[in-house]
């Protein structure tokens, strides 16, 4: 018996003693804060992301909802602690008018939305509805405005509109129509994808667009507006140079950055039915993020070495074919794991480099691209995104542990990426949460985490994995993927070791 019990102590000892992946976590000296803006959505007519999303109609007696916007969909989101909401696009904010859509519902004019299947917008959506919304979500409003086929003057009056508190041609209109006091809206992007579907425009023309309509951009009731450029696609580190050296600081907030984790734009894969291969390009896709969010910051701290203007990633996520049988320009597409690795990597990068990235937008928020809501007609279900953007929501404006991680390969064909992604935050009551993920789909890793100088006694958390990668939500199976407690891991003075199962996300909590 004792011989067998040491056979095994040496057999545990050996095997954690090959473990590779180590991971250090520091108190931080520099005191960086998770901008909780970071765990922003985005909202735009397209597809059934507002109609027969959000919004089910005033008139609907099926499905429970405050004036015309569902119940269920608003409780999810608050549960999410959802920051921040963009609107009303994506490639619609540069066609959008947005006085189209106040006033009397009847009497409001119908436009074709030309990016997303060509449909009739009956503009029954608009301004007020998204604004209270966003009341209802305590979650800060961040508005698109129009440049592309807009003027100045309309975005002018949409600002004065929405924010003006006196007496003006603008505010009255307002108080007409049934809002008294503005609603303070100060995220502002100054149009969207200038590059391509927001005006095909050259970065030197588009700084120069932006300088005006920024200018004319109205600050008031005491608060600076916070405006956003619209942002290099992907890798184009041109864009962000231009911008940052022509732009006025002062009247830059924010520049914006797009990047979805797609292979390949011609053949983008099913989002269920894919294969290691396509899982793996996925993978690296995302975690291309962080390549991306070094170069831009670095062409940042050149023009602002201060980290004055945030990098917004206002647009992230996956973005397969659509779901067979569904409009190919709604964008509807499922949730897998594969999803839920994709958001558990992203955010490691996004607080990792939170002293630059102060906001950042999942794209979208429900029935298109990476949702995190999924409806139809009375049901809704919520996907594994969902789970990980509500267990990671304990990172939002709590301060970040700067982490050293040693990570194993996840080897595919001659291919290879790191498999184990983390970050690590303390919150202000003292409680310290370390996100862990697992990107190899067959391997468990086992990792050492040194927590050195940190004095912590318990640690506990919570686990989303599945059999399968492809493994998703249904509407008839709702619950098969949600986070469960997580047993893999045990404190031993400053050592902490975790059992990370294959394709896994684990949020631990330590005190
Ligand atoms: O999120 C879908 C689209 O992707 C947005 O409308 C656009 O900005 C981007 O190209």
């Amino acid at each position: 018996m004792k011989k067998a019990l040491t056979t095994l102590a040496c057999a545990l000892v050996s095997s954690w003693a090959v473990a590779q992946n180590q991971l250090t976590i520091s108190t931080s000296s520099e005191n960086v804060i998770i901008d909780k803006h970071i765990y922003g959505h985005f909202a735009e007519h397209l597809g059934r992301c507002i109609y027969d999303g959000i919004y089910v109609g005033e008139k609907n007696t099926k499905i429970p909802n405050q004036k015309g916007i569902r119940n269920d969909l608003v409780d999810a989101l608050k549960k999410l602690k959802i920051p921040n909401l963009r609107w009303p696009g994506g490639c619609f904010a540069d066609t959008y008018h947005w006085k189209d859509g106040i006033g009397p519902k009847g009497k409001r004019p119908s436009m074709v939305n030309t990016w997303w299947g060509g449909v009739t917008e009956d503009n029954s959506f608009g301004t007020h509805d998204f604004l209270d919304l966003c009341e209802r979500l305590g979650a800060e409003p961040y508005l698109a405005g129009n440049v592309g086929s807009g003027t100045v003057q309309e975005l002018t009056e949409w600002v004065q509109y929405v924010n003006f508190e006196g007496k003006s041609p603008m505010s009255n209109l307002r108080q007409e129509n049934g809002r008294a006091k503005p609603w303070n809206v100060k995220y502002w992007g100054v149009g969207n994808e200038a590059w391509g579907c927001g005006g095909n425009m050259k970065p030197e023309y588009y700084a120069n667009e932006y300088r005006k309509y920024a200018t004319f951009m109205p600050d008031g009731n005491g608060a600076k507006l916070f405006r956003i450029a619209s942002g290099a696609n992907s890798a184009d580190y041109n864009w962000t140079e231009v911008l940052m050296r022509d732009i006025p600081h002062e009247l830059l907030a924010g520049v914006a950055l797009h990047h979805y984790s797609v292979t390949n734009w011609q053949k983008k894969g099913p989002s269920t039915e894919f294969d290691e291969k396509q899982y793996f390009g996925t993978m690296k896709q995302a975690l291309f993020m962080e390549e991306l969010v070094q170069k831009h910051s670095a062409i940042m701290d050149k023009y602002d070495p201060k980290k004055k203007v945030a990098l917004v990633v206002d647009e992230w996520g996956g973005w397969y074919e659509v779901e067979p049988g569904t409009n190919p320009g709604f964008l509807y597409q499922q949730n897998t794991i594969r999803d839920a690795m994709i958001a558990g990597v992203t955010l490691n990068i996004f607080h990792n480099h939170a002293d630059r990235i102060r906001m950042a937008n999942l794209a979208q928020v429900v029935n298109v691209l990476q949702s995190v809501i999924l409806t139809k007609g009375e049901k809704m279900i919520l996907t594994p995104t969902y789970h990980v953007m509500e267990m990671y929501n304990v990172h939002q404006d709590a301060t970040l542990l700067p982490v050293q991680l040693k990570s194993n390969d996840y080897n595919f064909e001659s291919d290879k990426l790191k498999a184990v992604s983390a970050s690590a935050s303390k919150n202000k009551s003292g409680l310290t949460h370390v996100s862990l993920v697992n990107i190899d789909p067959k391997k468990e890793q086992d990792i050492i985490v040194d927590l050195k100088g940190m004095n912590l006694e318990t640690v506990s958390g919570r686990i989303l994995s599945s059999g399968k990668l492809q493994d998703y939500n249904t509407f008839e199976n709702p619950n098969k993927i949600h986070p469960v407690a997580f047993n893999g891991a045990s404190l031993s003075g400053n050592q902490l070791k975790v059992k990370l199962p294959p394709a896994s996300v684990v949020v631990l909590e330590l005190k």
